[in-house]
């Protein structure tokens, strides 16, 4: 269970996240969305504790994530923009991933469905940008956690590849996993998401199943949905 109460975060003087209050305790899947700067990024981080917000309470589990780590043990994180020393091969940055989370984890499977057997021995700085989210998909899924967050994970991904992702947070879901995470691809969310939460210039403007988003608005393209909703909630 992810609580979260009252959360502003500030960068200097803007104002990034504005009361945000949410309780993601079903299993299933979340999907954060909103327009670009909307403060999708900043809310994950704050979750993880990459962020100090200036207000408001986050608890995972029952425990406030402030000024502890042990939490992040239960989660899985791909940032949306990861960066890794660009000398190092594929195989060495998974090594330092599993050392530094001083956990056991095989990677063997995920490096086969995603087909970066070829790759491995490449440095990150030689990878195609698909590759490299490949891999960091790979270090997303390494780790068998209850909770994934995943900030824009299938951003430069082939056609082949994000059949594979569908098929993996499918997995999870099933597995009664929580799976948050942002995109602004909105068939991958019409597909996939059991709750969608919409920000808009760090407020949540909806947060509600796709049946309710389209009740409110009376579209059935979410695509629409959401444009209605931006709209209607802007300057
Ligand atoms: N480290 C930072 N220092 C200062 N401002 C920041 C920092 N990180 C983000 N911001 C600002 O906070 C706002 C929200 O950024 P955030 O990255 O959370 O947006 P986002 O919704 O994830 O956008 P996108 O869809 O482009 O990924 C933006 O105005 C951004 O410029
Ligand atoms: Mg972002």
């Amino acid at each position: 269970m992810i609580e979260i109460k009252g959360l502003h975060k500030y960068y200097g003087n803007h104002h990034v996240l504005k009361d945000i209050n949410l309780d993601i305790g079903e299993p299933g899947i979340y999907a954060i969305l909103g327009p670009n700067g909307s403060g999708k990024s900043t809310l994950l981080k704050s979750i993880i504790g990459l962020v100090n917000p200036r207000q408001g309470t986050i608890s995972v589990n029952g425990i406030s994530v402030a000024g502890t780590h042990a939490y992040r043990n239960e989660i899985s994180y791909l940032p949306q923009i990861a960066r890794f020393p660009d000398n190092l091969r594929v195989f060495e940055l998974i090594r330092l991933i599993k050392e530094i989370r001083n956990e056991e984890a095989d990677e063997s499977e995920l490096v086969n469905l995603f087909q970066v057997e070829s790759d491995i021995r490449k440095r990150l700085r030689n990878l195609s940008g698909g590759t490299r989210q490949k891999v960091n998909m790979i270090l997303g899924f390494l780790f068998d956690t209850p909770y994934l967050i995943l900030d824009e994970p299938t951003i430069s991904l082939d056609p082949v590849s994000l059949t594979k992702f569908r098929k993996i947070i499918s997995e999870k879901k099933e597995q009664g996993k929580i799976i948050i995470y942002t995109t602004h691809i909105m068939n991958l969310v019409e597909e996939l998401s059991d709750h969608i939460i919409l920000l808009l210039e760090g407020r949540i403007i909806f947060k509600g199943g796709l049946k309710d988003i389209y009740g409110k608005t009376g579209s059935s393209s979410l695509e629409n949905a959401i444009s209605m909703l931006v709209d209607k909630n802007g300057k």
